[in-house]
């Protein structure tokens, strides 16, 4: 393979990871480890998304209870049929607003831990491990993505205007190398493999940063000098909260583009939706609202999605719930 992003220099965040295996008879991820679902299928996910609208029906394919506390869930990968990737953070003293802004940001560091917590199909969980730097500000665990190779994170200060550090793991080792790092708080990271750019994203996914993994960095624990661009997102409809990479799509002249999902509080309610959105402008190409609620009353899209074709069908993968949480699959009936 002569894919760029192979030349990047990272560097372990901790010797080893602090991790707590459950079930010690299974491995952590399935090997071979499979293509991922979104950017191998991501074709297809596209014309599907292209039939759905405002009215169409949506069909609970599954529920299915995620084993112990699940933290505040920020972002999911599905492996296979058998296993989920849930990055989260534990948060042990909460933030706190200031008055007025201080050193550029509006509330107190707090402090808490990041984590990736495996669990195998039927929700049983395998495997926490804690991937932030015992005592590091940077313990909030944003969106992820997986290309086939590794997994990509964003480990951030959980406030805006704050740092952040761009970090892969394997996913059998669950080890975090850290990329890069960044002088603002970024909220989840997607890994276009085909060029070697990361895309990041900012609080509430305001503006993306896009990262050439081909050009120099200082590497860590230097900051990056520069992306390749930042992009401010046009569109204020939804705080994209986690997104996946769907390829170059043929349908939109071969650009890059992503899958995402979250909502916003707007006019004292909140609206939740899924989008297809071009990489490099932050154009959403497609748009649907959703209105589906978990059984405690989270909109579906409030935290993690994923996406795959199962069986030749379209399917969404949402884990709304912070603690005790349940991933509903959907599928829109199109
Ligand atoms: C491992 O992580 C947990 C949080 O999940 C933390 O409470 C514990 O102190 C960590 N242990 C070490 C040795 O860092
Ligand atoms: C591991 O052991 C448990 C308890 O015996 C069993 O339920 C589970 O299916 C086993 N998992 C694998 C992957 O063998
Ligand atoms: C903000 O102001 C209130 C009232 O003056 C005070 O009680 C509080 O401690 C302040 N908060 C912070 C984080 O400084
Ligand atoms: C603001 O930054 C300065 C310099 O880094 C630091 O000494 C100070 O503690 C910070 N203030 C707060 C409220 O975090
Ligand atoms: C973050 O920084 C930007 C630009 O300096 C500023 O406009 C914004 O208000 C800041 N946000 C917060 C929450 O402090």
């Amino acid at each position: 393979m002569k894919l760029s992003w192979l030349a990047v220099a990272a560097a372990p965040v901790v010797a080893a990871v602090n991790m707590t295996i459950t079930q010690k008879n299974a491995t952590i991820a399935p090997s071979p480890l499979p293509p991922p679902g979104s950017s191998s299928q991501g074709e297809e996910i596209v014309r599907q998304f292209s039939k759905i609208d405002r009215t169409t029906k949506w069909k609970l394919v599954e529920e299915v209870p995620f084993e112990g506390d699940l933290f505040e869930p920020e972002g999911i990968v599905r492996m296979g049929d058998n296993r989920y990737f849930v990055s989260a953070g534990e948060y042990t003293v909460r933030t706190q607003k200031y008055n007025q802004t201080t050193n550029g940001t509006d509330r107190t560091t707090g402090e808490g831990f990041g984590h990736m917590i495996v669990f195998d199909g039927k929700g049983r969980r395998i495997a926490d491990a804690t991937i932030s730097r015992p005592g590091s500000s940077e313990y909030h665990n944003g969106g992820i993505d997986y290309d086939g190779t590794y997994l990509w994170a964003t480990l951030s200060q959980y406030r805006p205007n704050s740092t952040a550090t761009l970090v892969r793991m394997d996913p059998a080792t669950l080890e975090p190398e850290e990329v890069l790092r960044v002088h603002d708080h970024q909220g989840g990271a997607v890994h276009d493999w085909s060029s070697g750019v990361v895309l990041t994203l900012n609080w509430g996914s305001r503006e993306a940063s896009l990262w050439d993994l081909g050009a120099r960095f200082p590497g860590p624990p230097a900051f990056a000098a520069a992306p390749r661009a930042r992009v401010r997102n046009p569109s204020h409809y939804t705080d994209y909260q986690d997104c996946k990479y769907l390829g170059h799509s043929q349908r939109y002249g071969f650009r890059p583009v992503m899958l995402c999902g979250g909502i916003t509080g707007i006019y004292d309610t909140t609206i939740g939706g899924l989008a297809v959105v071009d990489m490099l402008t932050m154009a959403p190409l497609m748009e649907v609202p959703l209105t589906l609620t978990s059984a405690q009353g989270n909109l579906v899209t409030k935290n993690p999605v994923d996406v795959a074709v199962v069986g030749g069908r379209l399917r969404f993968f949402f884990l709304p719930d912070e603690h005790n949480s349940a991933l509903y699959v959907y599928e829109p009936v199109i």
